[in-house]
């Protein structure tokens, strides 16, 4: 299932649909497409970011894979309007996707892409566990003419499902989780780190409590030190951003989102980047990447998405780089060319 979205959103999953068919004609799979409508293009169509009949279509599907969504035209301030984030955060809610994987490693031929030195992030392999469906985002809101409330509120169940899924991934990885938290200040992350202890002390995997200040320190002073970090929505939101700097550009990082069933959703972790839409400019290895994530853990199809993943960094190797990641010496090149060097890398011998 499809959703392009808005901004770039279209351009990005053209490439990632161009990267699956290869993967279809290199392996002799065939993947079947449907499109729907979300965000502000939905909204210009029906009136909701998130209409009836895209919910219909999730439900049949076996994975989602999104775009992106929002931009200027639907940017309002009046909280009767609506919103492209809202089509977004509903369907993350929709499909009961309540833990949200932002992988965050180094690429070798990026390391100067960064504006950290090498040294800081050159061993950086770490793996962001995002709660996605609770906490500030849906907490009931409010609005007056002089006054505003957002409510965050988490329940015992919403913190352990995402911790365990945590654990989970930290096992199979070099076992050590971080749980982020702002336990000094707020009593839903009391709740979170009673919770974390709870699950986690006396398990063999090695385990910290952060406090959110200073993992937003940490990641830019030794983001190394770090395997799976594990948060609540907001803040996982903002640390996702900060550490996707670590590999050069915001345009390279992946997410997959996972509930107790399925389908799966699949996206970039950046946004719709109105500024550079239609322009053949943006970076659709973020997106081409989640696909790789979809084919592991959608399909169980492993030495598919590592082709994927080998595929962009043959590319990159060979110093092919879109605006966001150029660099004196390397060719630049357009999204839909990056694609097609993509396509080429996963259908060659
Ligand atoms: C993300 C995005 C979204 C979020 C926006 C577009 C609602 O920033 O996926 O990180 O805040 O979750
Ligand atoms: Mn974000």
């Amino acid at each position: 299932m499809l959703l392009p979205g808005d901004g770039i959103g279209p351009e990005i999953i053209k490439e990632a649909v161009g990267s699956l068919n290869a993967i279809g004609e290199k392996f002799g799979h065939s993947f079947d497409y449907e499109e729907a409508l979300i965000g502000g293009i939905a909204i210009d169509e029906t009136g909701n970011p998130l209409p009836e009949e895209t919910i219909g279509k999730i439900k049949q599907s076996d994975a989602v894979l999104l775009g992106a969504v929002g931009g200027p035209k639907w940017d309002t301030t009046d909280p009767d309007k609506p919103r492209p984030e809202q089509g977004l955060l509903d369907l993350r809610r929709e499909m009961a996707v309540f833990a949200n994987v932002r992988p965050v490693k180094a690429y070798k031929q990026l390391l100067n892409a960064s504006t950290l030195k090498e040294e800081v992030i050159k061993d950086v392999d770490l793996v962001i566990i995002r709660e996605l469906t609770g906490g500030i985002y849906f907490g009931e809101k409010n609005r007056k003419e002089a006054e505003a409330l957002d409510t965050c509120s988490y329940s015992t169940e919403e913190v352990d499902r995402v911790i365990k899924f945590a654990i989970d991934v930290a096992s199979k990885r070099r076992k050590k989780i971080t749980s982020v938290d702002k336990a000094n200040v707020l009593e839903t992350s009391r709740l979170w780190r009673e919770r974390a202890q709870n699950l986690l002390s006396g398990n063999e995997l090695e385990y910290e409590d952060m406090l959110v200040d200073n993992c937003a320190m940490q990641l830019i002073r030794n983001p190394a030190q770090f395997d799976v970090v594990v948060t609540e929505n907001m803040f996982g939101d903002i640390l996702s951003d900060e550490a996707a700097m670590l590999t050069g550009s915001i345009g390279m990082l992946s997410s997959g989102s996972f509930g107790d069933s399925k389908p799966a959703l699949f996206e970039p972790i950046h946004g719709s980047a109105p500024d550079i839409a239609g322009k053949d400019m943006a970076n659709p290895i973020a997106t081409i990447s989640s696909c790789a994530m979809m084919l592991r853990h959608s399909f169980s199809l492993e030495e598919e998405a590592k082709r994927i993943e080998s595929a962009i960094e043959a590319v990159l190797e060979k110093g092919y780089r879109t605006l966001d990641i150029m660099e004196n010496g390397k060719e630049q090149v357009g999204t839909k060319q990056i694609g097609g060097l993509i396509r080429d890398e996963i259908l060659a011998n």
